[in-house]
């Protein structure tokens, strides 16, 4: 199913399915070069599926923007135990909603991508952990995985390659926290979903104590692409250290949101304007968060010039992260959405690190009052000593995902937290929409 019109300025590679009639079924997928990559790689040396990622430049698209290749690399070959693949669809960062329709449209991409990382690494199964309100989408996927099965995409001998590969679905129960790598395999082998200390990474010890490849959906289906039309390919679709394209998620205040496939380093100027048709009402934009919530906020003027890429959200000090972007409109109050992202975080922090778990309730609090009306003036350097004094504190980057839009808020809308000092209200409140993340 599509949820928006595309757009004629995407690039489509993952999509590239998307909207033919049964793009989710095996027929669908063979009739437009489904499995060539795979097949590619079957006849290829582990090393050389590897180096050709490398060439692809393609980063991990889950929000850290690890290089894929190089990950892989990492998992040691000769480890007498058995390797796992893990694909991490618990997507459940606000603003981000791309792995639920790449996998809704196109599930054959994904488990295509997955076996060429079982050949790459020597892996001989795998998991496929979905986030628990995607219930919807494990259907999906088991009919998919099924469906291979019965056609010997997976299974023993898959069409003669002499590789096996046996792939699992399984869900999680949505808790953000699930989504951070170590949480997710806590919970993938049935316990608490609570971080793991690192080092050892998952490339070494992942799930069940195993080597482990940890990928986000949509850097998993890059793989077919890559090995199928070449990692040069792939690379030249991006900019020079980010290759391909990137699924982004435009959300917010903009005529027309929806997922689009853009170029690595496509304008967000142009992203805006005419992706998304423009920001609505014929408001002017405020603020602006490029790859999911806990990505520091630009404002208005830092989107000048910018392109979506992750060197270039770098030199802006924020983040491409997973491509959920959120864009506000000058009506939106940014103290309420300092407050709408503390309470997602204090929510969903697991309670194990204590910066994390009081640090987040107490901003919440903080915020939640201020937004009332009422804050104090020493309020406003509190909410930001409390977030700096979480950053890098905890065992998985949570807590920093809570402090730095935080920060980033208090630091360049000051003003409106002043707006709201001695018991006046919200002077955003009767604007007719109101950011929603
Ligand atoms: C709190 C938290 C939640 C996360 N949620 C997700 C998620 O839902 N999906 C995802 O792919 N990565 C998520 N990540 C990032 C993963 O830990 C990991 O970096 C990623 O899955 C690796 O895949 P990639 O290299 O393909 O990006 C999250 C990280 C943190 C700290």
């Amino acid at each position: 199913m599509l949820y928006n019109e595309p757009s004629p300025l995407e690039t489509r590679v993952l999509t590239r399915r998307f909207g033919l009639p049964n793009s989710a079924s095996l027929d669908t997928y063979l009739a437009t070069e489904g499995y060539q990559g795979f097949l590619k790689a079957a006849g290829m040396k582990p090393e050389e599926i590897i180096e050709e990622v490398k060439i692809s430049n393609l980063r991990g698209r889950g929000g850290a923007g690890f290089p894929a290749g190089m990950k892989w690399s990492f998992v040691p070959r000769t480890s007498p135990k058995p390797k796992y693949i893990v694909v991490n669809a618990d997507e459940s960062e606000p603003g981000t909603c791309k792995d639920r329709v790449l996998i809704e449209n196109d599930p054959h991409q994904l488990i295509e991508g997955v076996l060429i990382a079982g050949l790459a690494v020597g892996a001989h199964a795998g998991y496929i952990y979905v986030r628990g309100e995607y219930r919807y989408l494990i259907e999906i996927m088991d009919q998919a995985i099924a469906e291979a099965y019965a056609n010997g995409w997976l299974g023993k001998n898959i069409r003669g390659t002499g590789f096996d590969f046996d792939l699992y679905t399984h869900t999680g129960a949505g808790a953000y926290e699930c989504g951070e790598e170590s949480a997710l395999l806590e919970s993938l082998e049935g316990k608490r979903g609570i971080p793991r200390i690192r080092p050892p990474f998952p490339a070494v010890v992942g799930a069940f104590q195993c080597p482990t490849v940890l990928n986000n959906v949509e850097t998993f289906c890059a793989a077919p692409a890559i090995l199928r039309d070449g990692g040069a390919a792939f690379a030249a679709l991006g900019v020079p250290r980010a290759g391909g394209t990137k699924m982004i998620c435009l959300t917010g205040h903009v005529n027309k949101p929806g997922v689009y496939e853009l170029r690595m380093g496509f304008p967000v100027k142009q992203m805006i304007e005419e992706v998304g048709g423009g920001i609505r009402n014929g408001r002017k934009l405020k603020a602006f968060i490029p790859g999911g919530s806990s990505c520091p906020v630009l404002t208005a003027e830092e989107c000048e010039g910018l392109t979506m890429d992750y060197d270039a959200m770098a030199a802006r000090k924020t983040m491409l992260g997973s491509g959920g972007v959120i864009v506000m409109d000058e009506d939106t109050c940014m103290v309420k959405a300092a407050m709408r992202i503390m309470r997602f975080y204090a929510h969903e922090s697991c309670g194990w690190c204590i910066p994390c778990r009081e640090g987040t309730t107490w901003l919440r609090k903080i915020l939640v009052r201020f937004h009332e009306s009422g804050g104090t003036r020493g309020d406003i350097d509190l909410v930001g000593d409390i977030a700096r004094n979480m950053l890098g504190r905890t065992f998985c980057p949570l807590g920093d995902a809570a402090a730095m839009p935080t920060i980033s808020i208090v630091e360049k809308f000051r003003s409106e937290f002043e707006e709201h000092l001695s018991g006046r209200p919200c002077p955003y409140e009767s604007a007719s929409h109101m950011v929603t993340v």
